[in-house]
């Protein structure tokens, strides 16, 4: 009767997790900080109780797997994961796999690679995204590690993951923080995502009048073509929904303050240390955290006044038929940042991250899924772009679209409507298709004052400028 896996954490993503595996025949031991809890799991469990091993204490959990055990992880992301491993190590014998799925910083798991180094501790760092839903009934799962760790637990996870048309949406991906890096640039692109079809939300608000209502047969329609995808589809659905207690749309009620865990900011800091323009990202992390000082823009708006002046109905259907084409061509810059900022990790951390891989992995299971990634898939499968804007279907996609997110981002600065996700993508597009930008200026003022030099367009070589004084 002994377990084949172990699971260590059960809150909402290590509970259904945990259902999950037990549920594809892999009988799994548990445990949990608060024994009640790892009762009640158990009880609660029905038919698949059979499955479930519950252990009181973590020396029952190393007792009830066959060895070598692979233990999963979910705790909190942190000090909870080291003082967890601290607590195992003198429980578990050679060859033993610790799989932290929880959403760990990339850098704390290749510290924690290094830490069991010659402890004969297999270690696997793994990006788990879906939530809840997908935790239970199929998540999308980055794997990073040794692969001969990786194979070692494939078929369980490969059982448990989403299926993207009959494909698992698991995959290893490369060494030590391959898996968790992988996540966090998820999470960036998710926040792109969300703010961008926020933006758009506040363009049919506050531009064109439109009631929550109205908006959900929007997005439901939108859901239909290019921008299919899980976000717009909630999206919809949010929009369609009544506060219980008012009856008014539950958006209308909820406070305009975004709450986040840390994850998307990892993603603009990653960019930046390794100087990847991640505009989209990073303005879609500042947003929340303006989003946040509720009681600023409050008083601010006192000092200034409302700033929106909507639309004229004459304008109100050509705005609202450029918004999925915007909301399209700001995703593909979007994303175009994202798998940049990976493919410079791959080249810094020696991953050889499978970027057509990452890209079907999210097809199904993960919070961005979408049918927009299996072409990105495509992409990378046909031509290894340098960027994803010079994927010859991207710049096709990209011509048709680009001239809506322009007009649209026109409209929202004259009308005084935030679009900073949305504008960031715009002036990255434009930015990296000019041939002939102004950095020939910021390299003589660096030139002028700290006598940094400049190349110039007919000579090789390092030159100075004819500054006098
Ligand atoms: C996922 C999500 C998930 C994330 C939450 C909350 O892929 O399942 O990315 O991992 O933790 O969405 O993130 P924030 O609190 O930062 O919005």
């Amino acid at each position: 009767h002994t377990a084949e896996i172990g699971l260590i954490g059960l809150g909402v993503m290590g509970s259904n997790l945990a259902l999950n595996i037990a549920e594809k025949g892999h009988r799994i031991a548990v445990w949990n900080r608060t024994t009640e809890t790892t009762r009640r799991f158990a009880e609660d469990a029905g038919a698949l109780g059979a499955m479930i091993v519950p252990c009181d204490t973590l020396a029952d959990l190393a007792a009830a797997i066959r060895p070598p055990r692979p233990i999963i992880l979910m705790v909190p992301a942190g000090a909870v994961v080291d003082e967890q491993i601290r607590a195992l190590r003198p429980l578990l014998s050679a060859d033993d796999i610790l799989i932290d799925a929880g959403n760990a910083n990339f850098r704390d798991t290749m510290r924690r690679f290094d830490e069991l180094d010659g402890s004969g501790l297999a270690f696997i760092g793994m990006g788990v995204s879906g939530g809840e839903d997908g935790a239970r009934n199929g998540p999308s799962i980055m794997v990073g590690g040794a692969p001969s760790s990786w194979l070692r637990v494939k078929d369980v996870l490969v059982a448990v993951a989403a299926q993207y048309r009959g494909e698992p949406c698991v995959a290893h991906l490369g060494s030590d923080g391959a898996g968790h890096f992988v996540k966090t640039i998820h999470n960036g692109i998710e926040y792109a995502d969300m703010q961008m079809i926020a933006e758009v939300y506040g363009l049919l608000r506050d531009g064109a009048g439109l009631k929550a209502g109205e908006m959900a047969r929007l997005f439901q329609t939108w859901n239909g073509g290019r921008l299919e995808s899980y976000l717009v589809e909630i999206t919809a659905s949010v929009l369609a929904t009544e506060d219980p207690e008012t009856g008014d749309p539950i958006v209308d009620v909820i406070l305009d303050r975004a709450g986040q865990k840390g994850t998307g900011r990892w993603a603009a800091i990653e960019a930046q240390t390794m100087a990847v323009p991640a505009t989209a990202i990073e303005a879609a992390v500042a947003a929340r955290s303006l989003s946040a000082m509720k009681d600023e823009r409050v008083a601010a708006e006192a000092l200034y006044g409302a700033p929106v002046t909507a639309f004229s109905k004459a304008n109100r259907r050509a705005v609202i038929d450029d918004l999925e084409s915007a909301l399209y061509a700001g995703k593909i810059a979007a994303y175009a940042q994202g798998f940049a900022v990976m493919e410079a990790a791959s080249r810094e951390f020696a991953w050889g991250l499978p970027l057509a891989t990452v890209a079907r992995i999210w097809r199904a299971g993960c919070i961005i899924r979408s049918q927009f990634l299996d072409d990105i898939a495509r992409a990378y499968d046909e031509d290894a772009p340098a960027n994803l804007l010079a994927a010859p279907r991207f710049v096709k996609a990209m011509q048709d679209a680009h001239p809506a997110l322009r007009r649209t981002v026109a409209r929202a600065a004259a009308a005084g409507i935030p679009v900073p996700a949305l504008s960031a993508a715009l002036a990255y597009f434009d930015t990296y298709r000019t041939a002939r930008g102004t950095a020939n200026l910021i390299q003589a003022q660096r030139d002028y004052f700290g006598a940094h030099g400049f190349e110039r367009i007919d000579a090789g070589g390092a030159h100075h400028g004819p500054w006098s004084g």
